[in-house]
């Protein structure tokens, strides 16, 4: 454990202690309420965002590493999960149509939700998740201009009163993220640049618009000065003494 990732690990300890419970839901993207039951929430819940090659799922990793948390992601974090991943990602499905594609990355967050995350978090563990809702709302909503507002109506459906507390974004330009990617590029990595340029200002634009449900973090910077900008960002966001 690096001296940063000890400070981290012992910071978030501290949090645990006084963890919420019973908090009401936050939704990150300011969206409708789904079907909003009970507050029933105790971990925290934090969803790591940015486009392609942007460096969110080693710091999703590390940040759960420190905090014990359970580490997941969307989509294929579920058994069920991976078959719906495979089939989006596939360069094979082909004939997969948006509408249809946004309906996939739902039901896999809703099977995701039901299965692993509530639960989860209603026993009080963190979960740290490598994309969730915002990802469709860039990426189906802008990317392949299905609307952002329908999108996000439909994740509504999907995950409830299950909302991150934090988006943490890691930002980077589309020829950066691009040029780090390694092996054949999967469905929607192919996709135009165009494509990822409308996913990366959407991420930006939902950060600037709701600024208290969002970290952003330049991914260009050497690893380190990342890891420690991310660090640094947690403990300051959640008033964690270093
Ligand atoms: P990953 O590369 O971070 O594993 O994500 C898989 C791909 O799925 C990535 O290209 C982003 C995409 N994606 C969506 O298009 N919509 C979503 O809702 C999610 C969760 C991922």
């Amino acid at each position: 454990m690096t001296g940063n990732t000890a400070d981290l690990h012992q910071s978030l300890s501290h949090v645990r202690g006084a963890q919420r419970v019973g908090e009401l839901r936050t939704d990150p993207s300011a969206g409708p309420p789904g079907n909003a039951g009970p507050p029933v929430r105790r971990g925290w819940f934090i969803a790591f965002e940015g486009g392609e090659g942007s460096g969110k799922s080693t710091q999703a990793r590390r940040i759960a590493t420190a905090r014990g948390a359970l580490l997941t992601r969307q989509p294929g974090g579920t058994e069920i999960g991976a078959s719906i991943r495979e089939l989006l990602l596939s360069p094979d499905t082909a004939g997969l149509s948006d509408r249809a594609e946004a309906l996939l990355m739902a039901a896999d967050r809703a099977q995701h939700v039901d299965e692993m995350i509530r639960p989860a978090l209603v026993t009080g563990q963190d979960v740290i998740c490598d994309r969730y809702v915002s990802s469709s709302l860039a990426y189906q909503g802008a990317g392949r201009m299905l609307g952002v507002e329908q999108v996000r109506t439909l994740s509504a459906f999907a995950v409830g009163d299950t909302w991150p507390d934090l988006n943490v974004l890691l930002d980077v330009p589309v020829d950066v993220g691009l040029a780090r990617l390694g092996g054949p590029p999967d469905r929607l990595e192919q996709l135009d640049r165009g494509f990822h340029e409308r996913v990366r200002q959407t991420f930006l634009d939902m950060a600037s618009a709701t600024p208290e449900h969002w970290l952003v973090i330049d991914g260009t910077q050497p690893l380190e000065q990342v890891s420690a900008r991310v660090d640094a960002a947690l403990i300051a966001r959640f008033s964690w003494s270093r």
